[in-house]
């Protein structure tokens, strides 16, 4: 962050890509060190509670000829165009009935009070009472009106948010749902494979899974999922298939599944050579028609639901396949902590020190949908947004009843073998979350 290099007020600067002749002034107050400001973006006093405040947090009534701000008189939300912004604060004023608005605003109308009065004595922080480069918007106006829903949209640019971490490239917005197609997500897919499974190799030789999937999510699966000896169990988008090899050694029956037919070749040339009984399909989620209703007792699916578009249809699916009162066990990335549109801060920037992070920005936590992004030098991929409650909602409208919810944490031995990873960051935080549900014998509500 640090001061900007020029010295210049930071709203006359905003405003002056709006407005021809707009006077950039001085930024002389910087109330928080960081973002410069002008006598007139600067903070006023309040003649009732005689506090100081930002200027959009104040009116002018001129009646009266006071300022008051929004503390002593509440204001509402009125939605408007103006400048950069969607809103402005209207506040009823208690002198003379009429409603006013934000100096902000008052300014874009012409009617701040150093617009309308020179001989004004209103102070601002410093005393200073420097009307200098006056601006007259030169003609009667209002913003444009517009509904509260549209003055709250203001676009999520997640790319721009997060072009400062570095180790996730973005390629698109968030984009809703609805607009895409499983078949572009499954061609993304089809084309990153290869280096899917050549980055396996190179993180997991031992064929047991990246260092997340060892050391945090896999132990805490294999918790809740206990002796496998007999069962029949599915392993739903199963990769380059570890964990069906795993389960098979542990001796399970085991059937995998993914719609990249690359990776499922992958996994056939594995069992030709390791022959553990192991079948697989190239199938989405969404249909399996291959697989007959209530054909297993334990369907697991590891780090999957991130990237796969007809979730919904998949978790109907995997219910069809499942046997009653038979469980379902899931890792995901954590809908809240693991969001790609979170951001972590660093102070120093450059800092390998996890505990020299200021904290993690969580914003836009409802703004759901998938972006195309690419992790490390990887082919870029989608990967889906969903919140808690959609995955919840999804998960109990065909029949799943959430037995146990689990946020895998690493043990203390595990994180002094690998402090740079995990020290401060793994056990701080949980990035995946684990879901075990249960098929309920006799809950069942159609989705569509
Ligand atoms: C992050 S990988 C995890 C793979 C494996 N479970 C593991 O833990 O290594 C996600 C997998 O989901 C698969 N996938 C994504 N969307 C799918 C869909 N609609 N149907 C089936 N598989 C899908 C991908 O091909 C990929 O193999
Ligand atoms: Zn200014
Ligand atoms: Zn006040
Ligand atoms: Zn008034």
């Amino acid at each position: 962050m640090g001061i900007p290099k020029n010295n210049t007020c930071n709203y006359c600067s905003t405003i002056s890509k709006y407005e021809k002749h707009y006077p950039i002034r001085e930024g002389i107050f910087s109330v928080e060190k960081k973002v410069l400001r002008c006598s007139w973006h600067s903070q006023f006093q309040c003649s009732q509670c005689k506090k100081f405040h930002h200027f959009s947090w104040l009116f002018w009534c001129p009646n009266k000829e006071i300022l008051i701000c929004g503390d002593c008189n509440p204001p509402e939300l009125v939605p408007v165009v103006f400048w950069n912004t969607t809103y402005t604060y209207g506040f009823k004023c208690p002198n003379c009935g009429k409603i006013h608005h934000d100096l902000y605003y008052s300014e874009f109308l012409g009617v701040h009070p150093w617009q309308e009065e020179e001989q004004n004595t209103i102070r601002c922080i410093s005393n200073d009472l420097s009307k200098s480069n006056k601006w007259y918007p030169g003609e009667s106006r209002e913003g444009k009106k517009i509904s509260l829903e549209e003055a709250l949209r203001i676009p999520n640019r997640v790319s721009y948010i997060r072009k400062r971490i570095g180790t996730v490239k973005f390629h698109s917005e968030l984009i809703s749902e609805e607009q895409m197609r499983q078949s572009e997500v499954h061609q993304q897919w089809e084309q990153t494979s290869k280096e899917w499974l050549n980055l396996i190799d190179q993180v997991s030789p031992d064929d047991k899974g990246d260092i997340n999937r060892q050391l945090i999510i896999d132990p805490a699966m294999w918790k809740l999922i206990g002796d496998v000896d007999g069962l029949r169990v599915l392993d739903a988008g199963c990769g380059n298939g570890y964990f069906c090899r795993i389960l098979a050694q542990r001796g399970a029956i085991v059937t995998g599944v993914d719609h990249s037919e690359s990776l499922i070749v992958y996994c056939q040339k594995k069992e030709k050579e390791q022959k553990l009984g192991i079948i697989y399909f190239v199938s989405s989620l969404d249909s399996l028609p291959m697989i007959e209703d209530q054909s297993f007792d334990l369907i697991i699916s590891n780090i999957v639901f991130i990237d796969v578009l007809p979730y919904k249809k998949a978790l109907e699916e995997l219910a069809r396949v499942l046997k009653s009162s038979g469980r379902f066990l899931w890792s995901n990335l954590h809908p809240i902590f693991a969001r790609i549109t979170n951001t972590m801060y660093r102070l120093p920037f450059d800092t390998v020190r996890n505990e020299e992070r200021i904290g993690m920005l969580i914003d836009r936590y409802f703004d759901t949908g998938g972006t195309l992004i690419s992790w490390g030098n990887m082919k870029p991929i989608w990967q889906f947004d969903r919140t808690l409650s959609e995955y919840s909602t999804a998960l109990k409208q065909v029949g799943f009843v959430i037995r146990e919810i689990v946020e895998p944490k690493p043990d203390i031995n595990v994180i002094k073998n690998h402090p740079r990873e995990l020290a401060f960051d793994a056990d701080r935080i949980p990035y995946f979350i684990i879901y075990e549900c249960i098929k309920h014998p006799r809950v069942k509500q159609k989705l569509l």
